[in-house]
């Protein structure tokens, strides 16, 4: 199994520290379970994703691979996702919302990859004798996201988390966790902030303890979601709200 840690921030910056310190909870977890787990860290700040240009390329595949054929970063990110079972992206918040290569990149990953359409044109495929899909794009994913914040109210990084979901959408990816980590700019470092580093480790627990897709733990139907998959409940919006201006 494999957790790959996205963080598109500045290097050895926050989203670096928060992305490394959930990879560290994933390790720390898969070594206490006895699960075999490897974890990858990657930061894109100077990849270059650029925008979808809409040509449809993407849609025909000939292969069975969906591919963009735009020549940037893009697919060397793509292909670290594909290979991925668990996904976490920490994210500055940029005007509000996700940065925008984060952006390019759900514009060219996500239509391209829906899951219904691709199930649609597999069994098409199945029944021409074409070529089948990738099996990567099938696999049950699951993921955690941290939208980072400079400013002090939650409402100047309010489109940032749910931004973010865009990315599991298409996919159906499960969920396990997000954190809003707004009010970085009065705060020197994330290492003084020992609740938030706390809650960021807990964040890569749940990455590796997570079970696969449905209700395989055997527990009755009606127990939350969290326990029948096998992460625990985590703070969604850390801080209380706050009125003032950012
Ligand atoms: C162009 C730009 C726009 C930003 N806009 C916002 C914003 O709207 N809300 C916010 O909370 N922080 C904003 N910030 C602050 C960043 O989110 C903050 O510096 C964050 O720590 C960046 O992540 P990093 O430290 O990992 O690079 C902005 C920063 C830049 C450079």
């Amino acid at each position: 199994m494999k957790v790959l840690g996205i963080s598109m921030g500045r290097k050895n910056e926050r989203c670096d520290i928060y992305c490394k310190q959930i990879l560290m909870g994933v390790e720390a977890a898969a070594k206490a379970s006895g699960k075999d787990i490897e974890v990858e860290f990657i930061n894109t700040v100077t990849m270059d994703i650029g925008q979808c240009r809409g040509c449809g390329a993407c849609s025909k595949a000939p292969d069975g691979k969906i591919k963009c054929i735009l020549k940037d970063d893009y697919l060397e990110l793509e292909e670290k996702v594909l290979d991925a079972d668990g996904i976490v992206i920490c994210a500055p918040v940029y005007s509000v919302g996700i940065v925008g290569q984060l952006k390019n990149f759900l514009d060219r990953f996500g239509a391209a990859h829906d899951r219904a359409s691709m199930i649609d044109e597999q069994n098409k495929r199945r029944e021409d004798g074409r070529p089948l899909l990738d099996e990567r794009y099938f696999k049950d994913r699951y993921c955690s996201y941290v939208a980072v914040g400079g400013a002090w109210t939650e409402d100047w990084t309010c489109l940032g988390l749910p931004m973010m979901h865009l990315f599991s959408c298409s996919q159906t990816m499960k969920v396990v966790g997000q954190i809003n980590a707004n009010d970085q700019g009065r705060k020197t470092s994330p290492f003084l902030d020992q609740p938030m580093m706390d809650d960021m480790f807990a964040m890569g627990e749940n990455l590796a303890m997570v079970r696969q897709r449905g209700n395989m733990s055997g527990l009755p139907s009606e127990s939350s979601d969290g326990e029948r998959n096998g992460y625990r409940d985590l703070p969604g919006l850390r801080h209380p709200r706050q009125d003032h201006c950012c």
